[in-house]
C-alpha cells in the first residue's frame, strides 16, 4: 500500500456534461455525473475528491458542490479562487480543505502558482476565516523556497506545490531543473511542519519523477485519470494510478 494519499479532480467530468448541457442544468438527463464519479473514485481507493468552483462556473456548478458535500465519503478538497462570492460558499459549504489557486478567466486551466509573497495582505485574512469554520487550507504554489517560506508566515496547513511544469517540460535539462525545484521545495515545507500535496498535469508517465519527491502526503489528478477511464472505465483508471503510486517510497 502506497502512503501516497490520492485526491482524484472531477471537474473533466463536468467538463463533458457541460459541453452538452450547459444551458439546462436541471435535465434529468444531463450526464456523465461528477457525483457518481466521485462516488466510483472513491470505491476504487481515492483518499479524496477535488474539485474546483471556478468563478465562471465553466465546469462544476453550486449545485454540483453541495451535492459533492453531501455524498463524498473521504474528504473534499475545495480549489477555489480568493474571491467574496467563492469565500461565502465554500464557509456555507465547509469542505474538509479549501486549496486556495489564483484563477484568471481566459486561462485553460490554473497556470502557474499563487504569488505568496505578493498577495499576503488579501490571503491573510481568508485563510483566518476559512481556518476559524474548521477548513484545513493549502495554498497552491510553485516550487519556490520563497513561496514556501511566505506560506509557512502564514500559518497554513498545507502547500500544493504546482508540478505543471515538471509535467510540460520539453526537455530532459527543464525536467530535471524542475524536479530539483520540486525536491528542495518539498523539504523546506516538510521542515516548516507543512503538509506537502502535489498536482497539476501529472499522468501514468511523469508519475515515476513525482515519486522522486520527498515528504510528499498526497497527489491530486484529474485529468489523467479521467481521460485514461475512457479507456478502462474510471475504476480502473484510479486503481492503476494507485498501483504506480505504491512506489513511493516515502
Ligand atoms: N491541483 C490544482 C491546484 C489544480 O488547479 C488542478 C487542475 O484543476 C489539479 C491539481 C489537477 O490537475 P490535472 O487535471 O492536470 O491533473
Amino acid at each position: 500500500m502506497s502512503s501516497l494519499r490520492l485526491g482524484v479532480n472531477i471537474d473533466h467530468v463536468a467538463t463533458l456534461r457541460q459541453a452538452r448541457y450547459a444551458t439546462m442544468p436541471e435535465s434529468k438527463n444531463a450526464e456523465p455525473d461528477p457525483i457518481l464519479a466521485a462516488s466510483i473514485c472513491e470505491r476504487a481507493g481515492a483518499g479524496g475528491i477535488v474539485t474546483h468552483l471556478r468563478a465562471d462556473r465553466r465546469h462544476i456548478q453550486d449545485r454540483d458542490v453541495e451535492r459533492l458535500r453531501q455524498s463524498i465519503m473521504t474528504k473534499m478538497n475545495l480549489e477555489m479562487g480568493n474571491t467574496e462570492q467563492i469565500i461565502d460558499i465554500a464557509l456555507r459549504i465547509k469542505p474538509e480543505e479549501v486549496c486556495l489557486v489564483p484563477e484568471k478567466r481566459e486561462e485553460v486551466t490554473t497556470e502557474g502558482g499563487l504569488d505568496v509573497i505578493a498577495q499576503r495582505k488579501e490571503l491573510e485574512p481568508t485563510i483566518k476565516r476559512l481556518q476559524l469554520a474548521g477548513i484545513r487550507v493549502s495554498l497552491f504554489i510553485d516550487p519556490s523556497l520563497e513561496q514556501v517560506d511566505a506560506a509557512a508566515e502564514l500559518g497554513v496547513e498545507m502547500v500544493e506545490l504546482h508540478t505543471g511544469r515538471l509535467a510540460n517540460a520539453f526537455t530532459e535539462k527543464i525536467q530535471k531543473e524542475e524536479l530539483e525545484q520540486l525536491r528542495s521545495a518539498a523539504r523546506a515545507a516538510s521542515e516548516s511542519n507543512l503538509q506537502v500535496n502535489a498536482g497539476h498535469g501529472i499522468n501514468y508517465k511523469n508519475i515515476a519523477l513525482i515519486n522522486e519527491i520527498p515528504a510528499l502526503t498526497e497527489l491530486n489528478i484529474g485529468h489523467s485519470i479521467v481521460s485514461r477511464a475512457m479507456r478502462v472505465g474510471l475504476e480502473t483508471a484510479v486503481k492503476e494510478m494507485l498501483a504506480t503510486m505504491a512506489k513511493y517510497p516515502g
